[in-house]
């Protein structure tokens, strides 16, 4: 018999299910009787796992009574949101996947799964998979955009960055994709409100991701906190067991979402702790995260036959066996003490200047001459350090994050930089606006730095407006009154709409939040020290109107066309996005040319080498990435304009040029089927590559399958 058995042989019923709660360790900190509490639960044998709670002394401290106080010593497990990083961190997901580069997203993985588990932290709930087309949802920030690809690849990446190849060593996190599945299509973009997707979307657009951490080994999933055409998630059988265990046979661990089993009561699927209990065990939930409803409802619903002891048993092995390949049972402590690596910065600082996507650039206002000897950095922004680091920080300190000011500072020794808040980050009072703006009338340039606070974005942070908050408007307006070059830095965990401030400024950059490098990062950009390379993963709306908006569209029986009525446009407004998905500009400028695509007839065992040439026509060193995408031209159910099948990069000098190759498998143009099973069908099948979503921009060639 494994140690799983003899342990499962040797448990009374409560202690099965305190292996199936998780305790919230704010508990820990907040108040003695709480605290008190939780220790007394752990002596119990009533928690099985922990959240929010890190730190050496901590953990060792509450695994002691785990292990030398608890009947059967089963040592606990400790969790945290190490969402993008843990004291280092990292840009948000959202910024991360700028990059379009899964080599980059499971390194900042490694490195915070190194940082956390020196803390005793041994699994993470990341990473959030949640494909979102609607920049209202807060939310957005947490994941890597719109598209189902990209979100595949990153699911893949992440999972094998915290997990590394092999759970037991404690440098490692085990992963927990979430949030399954659907929640980035909450209605209005309205955070926790109900979703409605068809079966086909699920399929097609929410599901994939998840599919690839399955694929991957990812060691949990959790489900949303969303119900699905009135089923919730946390009690959706038909996804969680027969979608995601039987169908893809992952035999993982499932994390309810905070208090998400006792929240079937208000869902209205559940009448107590009983029910919902039950509807959660039954459906494929194995621990209970902070709502305690498996501690009060299981006994009961065991008694009543609402579940049964197998159900219950089941779901202990699969926490044990977790347990088991961490390697808490040899050494609870794992990790904890482990040699420290100095702090990620080097990483972080790539990585941020990476994600910064140079929206808007005219005049060759940047970079910024090393000749400018007064600049003006002006915002609420503009030196503060603490909002760099975004909403979800882990361990992040302020004080180790740097400012724009901190950066450009550095980077600009000779140079005067003038800096003044001017308003708050939120609120009407615009009276410092005068005051920054004097600032301003001596300097050569002014830097703008506006946007949402960290605050803004995230989780319970749905917004309906998105433009620019309060006063932050009335100094933009005031800096471009001025006549003076200016520069934005607009910093958000989400597209903002401020098309009149993209028109006017003299260069827009998406700075989003980038974490404990960020203004050494911008300040990289702003010099010229790196020239600009990321991408957008979002389709960025100029318009609320157009929300929710991306790429891949369904071809419509009347396709938009400006000026004509019957066609499927506004009347008010324009239907293309402000920036196409993809959208990022550099100091270079990149020309593509002479597209080939061979063989151009295939059949389903084949694959299409996709070629394109790409050259640098700007003056400086530069990286291009060039997008790939396909389409399905007449299919048994109508098939997306474009959808992204793959991303090269190359950096080229002045003048250079170089052939980016794809290798595009038959088999990946499968699609769902009218039954939902894929097929794959003969037909014609369009090659689009460019630089962005931008129809007009790309270079088009036909392939032919043939049965
Ligand atoms: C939440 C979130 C989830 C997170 C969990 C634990 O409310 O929805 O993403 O992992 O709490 O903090």
């Amino acid at each position: 018999m494994g140690r799983v058995d003899t342990l499962l042989a040797a448990m009374t019923p409560q202690e099965k299910i305190g292996q199936l709660n998780m305790a919230a360790g704010s508990a820990v900190v907040t108040g003695p009787g709480e605290r008190g509490a939780v220790e007394e639960g752990i002596r119990g044998g009533r928690i099985g796992s922990l959240l929010n709670v890190w730190g050496a002394e901590e953990v060792r401290r509450l695994q002691r009574l785990a292990l030398e106080d608890s009947r059967l010593a089963i040592p606990l497990l400790f969790t945290l949101d190490v969402i993008h990083g843990f004291r280092t961190i990292f840009p948000v997901p959202l910024a991360e996947a700028c990059l379009f580069d899964p080599d980059a997203w499971e390194r900042t993985a490694r490195a915070a799964a190194i940082e956390a588990g020196q803390q005793g932290v041994a699994l993470t709930f990341a990473p959030m998979l949640d494909v979102a087309r609607d920049p209202r949802w807060g939310r957005i920030v947490e994941g890597p955009g719109e598209d189902p690809w990209v979100a595949a690849q990153f699911a893949a990446a992440k999972t094998r960055g915290f997990q590394g190849n092999e759970l037991r060593d404690g440098a490692t996190l085990a992963a927990t994709a979430k949030h399954l599945c659907g929640y980035g299509a909450v209605t209005a973009g309205r955070e926790y409100a109900s979703v409605d997707v068809s079966e086909r979307t699920l399929h097609e657009v929410y599901l994939p991701p998840f599919a690839a951490a399955a694929a991957s080994g990812v060691a949990a999933m959790m489900p949303a906190l969303i119900d699905i055409d009135g089923v919730p998630m946390t009690a959706n059988a038909r996804l969680l067991n027969d979608w995601l265990r039987v169908r893809l046979g992952f035999e993982g661990v499932l994390i309810s979402d905070f208090n998400a089993v006792t929240e079937l009561i208000a869902h209205g699927v559940a009448a107590d702790d009983t029910e919902a209990a039950a509807l959660a065990l039954t459906s494929g939930v194995d621990i209970d995260m902070a709502s305690e409803a498996y501690l009060r409802g299981l006994p009961s619903a065991l008694a009543r036959g609402l579940v049964s002891e197998r159900q219950i048993e089941a779901a202990v092995r699969r926490v044990l066996t977790l347990k088991e390949r961490l390697g808490l049972f040899d050494d609870p402590y794992r990790g904890i003490g482990q040699q420290r690596q100095a702090m990620p910065r080097a990483l972080a600082r790539e990585v941020a200047r990476r994600a910064i996507v140079l929206l808007t650039h005219r005049a060759d206002v940047l970079p910024l001459s090393p000749d400018a000897r007064h600049i003006a950095l002006i915002g609420p922004l503009a030196d503060a350090s603490a909002e760099m680091l975004g909403p979800w920080a882990a361990a992040g300190r302020a004080e180790d994050a740097v400012s724009v000011l901190q950066g450009l500072k550095a980077a600009m020794p000779g140079c005067h930089i003038d800096s003044a808040a001017g308003v708050g980050l939120d609120g009407e009072d615009a009276h410092g606006v005068a005051a920054a703006i004097e600032r301003c009338r001596a300097a050569e340039l002014v830097i703008l730095c506006v946007g949402e606070s960290h605050r803004m974005s995230g989780e319970a942070a749905s917004r309906g407006d998105l433009g620019l908050p309060a006063a932050q408007g009335a100094l933009a307006e005031a800096a471009l009154a001025l006549g003076k070059p200016v520069v934005v830095l607009l910093f958000s965990g989400r597209p903002l709409i401020v098309p009149w401030l993209l028109e006017r400024a003299d260069a827009v950059l998406a700075c989003w939040f980038l974490g404990t490098e960020a203004g050494n990062a911008i300040a990289d950009v702003l010099t010229g020290g790196f020239n600009p390379t990321g991408k957008l993963p979002i389709s960025w709306p100029s318009h609320s109107g157009q929300i929710p908006i991306f790429y891949a569209q369904r071809p419509s029986g009347r396709p938009a066309k400006r000026g004509e009525r019957f066609s499927s446009s506004y009347l008010d407004i324009p239907v293309a996005p402000q920036f196409p998905f993809g959208h990022g500009l550099s100091y270079s400028r990149f020309a593509l040319e002479d597209l080939q695509c061979a063989p151009r007839r295939v059949r389903a065992e084949d694959t299409i080498e996709v070629s394109v040439r790409v050259r640098n026509d700007g003056p400086v060193r530069g990286e291009a990435s060039v997008l790939l995408f396909v389409r399905d031209v007449v299919a048994s159910v109508a098939r997306p304009v474009l959808e992204l099948k793959g991303v090269r990069r190359t950096a080229l000098a002045p003048g250079g040029h170089s052939r980016l190759r794809w290798s595009v498998p038959v088999a990946s143009l499968a699609f769902p089927g009218l039954d939902l099973e894929p097929v794959l069908e003969p037909g014609e099948f369009q090659i689009h590559v460019g630089h962005s979503a931008d129809p007009t921009g790309l270079l088009r060639e036909s392939i032919e399958l043939i049965p």
